[in-house]
């Protein structure tokens, strides 16, 4: 039998493709999966485990974290923290850069993560998932400082996810397209299974929060009404819709078979110009979705041309087809 390519061969393959790499960025991005596949296990024992229900906490951003919430930022920090190749982390879960411990080299990337992207539907056995995006350290080898991780998306040199769905896959881009990974739970490795995932141009799929319609601004008011109105509107044919929640499993749609994603600017608090974090959501999915031939934008502009401002900053995000979201930023210009 022909196991096929597994993601550490791919990695290694790839990384031949940069001039001069050491190696460190493969085996940064190895032992990430690793932590991922712990993850998964976890989330699919599920009840059985008791990792279920709330830790009794809140984050940052004022959000009660899950237990699995925690559970998966310390197995994020705990694979990455030995291994040299990182100068400092940043989490959804932690209010400030996570330093690197004394005794361990610093190395020259940053891991920027939301270890469980999904959490309300995390005790409800949906789909969630991690995201990530791999930064270069302004200077390798000392501290990062929260500064550092302060880079727009472009600068990025791997971002990706793992979905916890009916498989745990394996999603990332270093910039040469998106390609895909399947778990063999029987061997316990990542195989490829989707090789350079592409958007088509055009969908007849769209996915937005429909409650939050009354705090949404005139261009979403206008684009979303259009498509509602189907073959009857000025689109002149019927869209559906999907909403799961989990931006992992919203986005992973998208690349497998299209579609667009909406969670735009809202009036509700004018200290949020969105809910989804620039850093460690908005920016490593809008790599994928450019990789993959799609267009990400915040409404007025490119989300990867962003410069950060602070680590937990919000954005509003619209990504997937091209012509899609092209007309929904044509709608903000009018
Ligand atoms: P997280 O669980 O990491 O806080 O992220 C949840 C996000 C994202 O995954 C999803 O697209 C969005 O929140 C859903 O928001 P609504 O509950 O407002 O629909
Ligand atoms: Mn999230
Ligand atoms: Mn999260």
């Amino acid at each position: 039998m022909h196991i096929g390519t597994t993601l550490s061969q791919f990695i290694i393959e790839e990384t031949r493709l940069y001039p001069g790499s050491t190696g460190d960025f493969a085996g940064l991005l190895n032992d990430l999966t690793t932590a991922c596949k712990f993850i998964g296990a976890q989330v699919y024992r599920g009840g059985l485990a008791g990792v279920l229900g709330s830790a009794g906490t809140d984050n940052v951003q004022g959000e009660t974290q899950k237990k699995l919430d925690l559970i998966s930022n310390e197995a994020i920090l705990k694979s990455m923290d030995w291994t040299g190749h990182l100068a400092g982390m940043v989490s959804e879960e932690m209010d400030n850069p996570y330093p690197i411990p004394h005794s361990i080299p610093r190395g020259k990337y940053l891991l920027l993560f939301d270890p469980l992207d999904g959490s309300s539907n995390i005790d409800v056995g949906i789909s969630v998932g991690t995201i990530f995006s791999i930064l270069k350290a302004p200077i390798a080898g000392r501290d990062a400082e929260p500064a550092d991780f302060l880079q727009p998306g472009v600068e990025q040199v791997c971002a990706g996810y793992a979905l916890y769905g009916s498989c745990n896959m394996l999603i990332y881009s270093t910039g040469y397209g998106v390609n895909g990974f399947t778990l063999e739970p029987s061997i316990g490795e990542y195989i490829l299974t989707h090789t350079q995932m592409r958007i088509p141009d055009d969908t007849s799929e769209y996915a937005i929060n429909m409650s939050n319609q009354r705090h949404w601004q005139e261009p979403v008011q206008r684009y979303i009404n259009e498509l509602n109105a189907g073959k009857d509107g000025p689109r002149k044919r019927d869209f559906n819709m999907r909403w799961v929640g989990s931006m992992v499993a919203d986005v992973h749609r998208i690349l497998c078979r299209g579609g667009i994603f909406l969670y735009p600017f809202d009036l509700r608090d004018p200290q949020k110009p969105g809910k989804l974090r620039l850093l460690y959501e908005a920016n490593p999915m809008s790599y994928l979705i450019e990789q993959a031939g799609g267009a990400a934008s915040t409404g007025t502009r490119r989300i990867l041309d962003i410069e950060p401002t602070s680590l937990h900053q919000r954005v509003p995000v619209i990504l997937g087809a091209r012509n899609e979201v092209e007309r929904v930023v044509a709608y903000h210009r009018d």
